[in-house]
């Protein structure tokens, strides 16, 4: 085989269709977020805005999260030096997973190197748990969770995007013995919709299923103490297992699961995703438990407020403009475009002459044709700066007179 015509084949396709993905080189200053230095590829520097960020509240520079940081550095050293299993349990994995357990009010939480890692990870292992298990997914489940429910044996079954309808046909359909998990997400950060959790849990009773939210996109950012979706609407026990991260909202890095000590254990014991690779660093710990503890304060429910007060006023002042916003009701204001080409070419455009970063998203990442800008509103995100985004969309909007019509839903 010619390895290099191959994977030039591979990459002169994906240019060809626009959706070649670039990097752009940042560097986030910290006290100062959401401003960044943009190094571009001839090396000289300009200052930018972020407006495509996950870091959804401005954790990630919070004095409580750096302050805890600092400390367990100076206390452990760098890395953690193991696995869970070999040395790499300290104390302050057990307060992250303790806090964790609190906020989901479950009696155990895992810790992965990531959410993508912990979806993958226990998923797969559910597997092997519950032999015969069938596992009913939402079609617009995150590629993590894809992954998992892809290996190791047993069905899958895919319902339409948030179709319980649809849902309760396929578990109709299959033997009322077999085991069942049914796994969706709280919130779809494409499109930024909410999953029907409520009506999931009822058919998850009525056919005796075991209920797997990814809450990666809410967690922190809704429920009184930042629990997420399933928090805000009561419905905590309802759900048998939940997935975080620790790298959003939390303005860290790191993900987990949180269920019964039972399930806890279980998946502690199985899953190579968990069991043979280096725990998170001591201060990555620190911080992320440090972020949690003050997201379910007084203060962190501010920051809630601000960023959803911040998202409320970006789409009415880009549906004022006429832009073919997608609204949900929730925290993320993604801007219909429809061509990679296109938003390609008006998020370069964004950065270039306005010094606004929202990075395109196109295929795979959403399907073909629904390509958008994705803007993530924070509570950092001051009202000039909003105001200078929404200038620069309306100039663009026209300059490249693209429509301006309405609402996609
Ligand atoms: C729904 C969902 N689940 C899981 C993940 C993975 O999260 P992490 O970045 O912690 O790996 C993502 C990442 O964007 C996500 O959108």
């Amino acid at each position: 085989m010619d390895y290099n015509a191959a994977l030039d084949q591979a990459i002169g396709k994906l240019h060809e269709e626009g959706r070649y993905r670039t990097f752009i080189d940042i560097e986030r200053r910290k006290g100062s977020y959401p401003h960044a230095t943009w190094t571009r590829p001839d090396g000289t520097e300009s200052q930018i805005t972020v407006w495509c960020g996950n870091d959804y509240l401005g954790m990630g520079q919070h004095p409580v999260v750096l302050a805890a940081m600092h400390e367990a550095l100076d206390a452990t050293g760098a890395g953690s030096g193991g696995t869970r299993n070999i040395s790499g349990t300290t104390v302050y994995h057990k307060r992250l997973e303790a806090e964790l357990a609190d906020l989901h009010g479950k009696q155990s939480a895992l810790v992965f190197s990531s959410a993508y890692i912990a979806n993958d990870a226990t998923l797969s292992t559910l597997r092997k748990l519950f032999p015969g298990l069938i596992i009913y997914s939402d079609t617009l489940n995150h590629a993590s969770m894809i992954e998992g429910i892809k290996r190791g044996e047993g069905a899958k079954r895919i319902f339409r995007h948030n179709d319980v309808a649809h849902l309760r046909e396929l578990l109709e359909a299959d033997d009322p013995e077999a085991p069942k998990l049914i796994a969706f997400e709280s919130i779809y950060s494409m499109d930024g919709d909410f999953g029907p959790i409520a009506e999931i849990c009822d058919l998850a009773d009525e056919f005796n299923a075991l209920t797997y939210l990814d809450e990666v996109h809410a967690v922190g950012m809704y429920g009184p103490h930042g629990g997420g979706v399933a928090e805000r609407d009561g419905l905590l026990d309802r759900i048998d297992i939940f997935n975080g991260t620790l790298g959003k909202a939390f303005g860290v890095f790191g993900g987990y699961i949180a269920a019964s000590a039972k399930m806890c254990d279980a998946v502690r014991s199985y899953a190579p995703g968990f069991i043979f690779t280096t725990s998170l660093p001591p201060a990555v710990a620190a911080g992320a438990a440090a972020s949690i503890a003050f997201l379910k304060t007084a203060e962190g429910q501010l920051l809630r407020d601000q960023q959803q007060l911040n998202a409320r006023i970006l789409k009415m002042r880009l549906r004022g403009l006429g832009m073919p916003i997608m609204d949900h009701g929730s925290h993320i204001v993604p801007v219909h475009v429809g061509n990679p080409v296109h938003c390609k070419a008006l998020s370069d455009m964004l950065l270039a002459d306005f010094g606004i970063y929202v990075q395109p998203i196109n295929f795979p990442t959403v399907p073909r044709g629904t390509e958008r800008l994705r803007f993530t509103p924070s509570p950092v995100h001051s009202p000039k700066e909003i105001d200078a985004l929404v200038k620069a969309m309306d100039a663009l909007w026209s300059m490249c007179k693209l429509n301006r019509s309405a609402n996609v839903a």
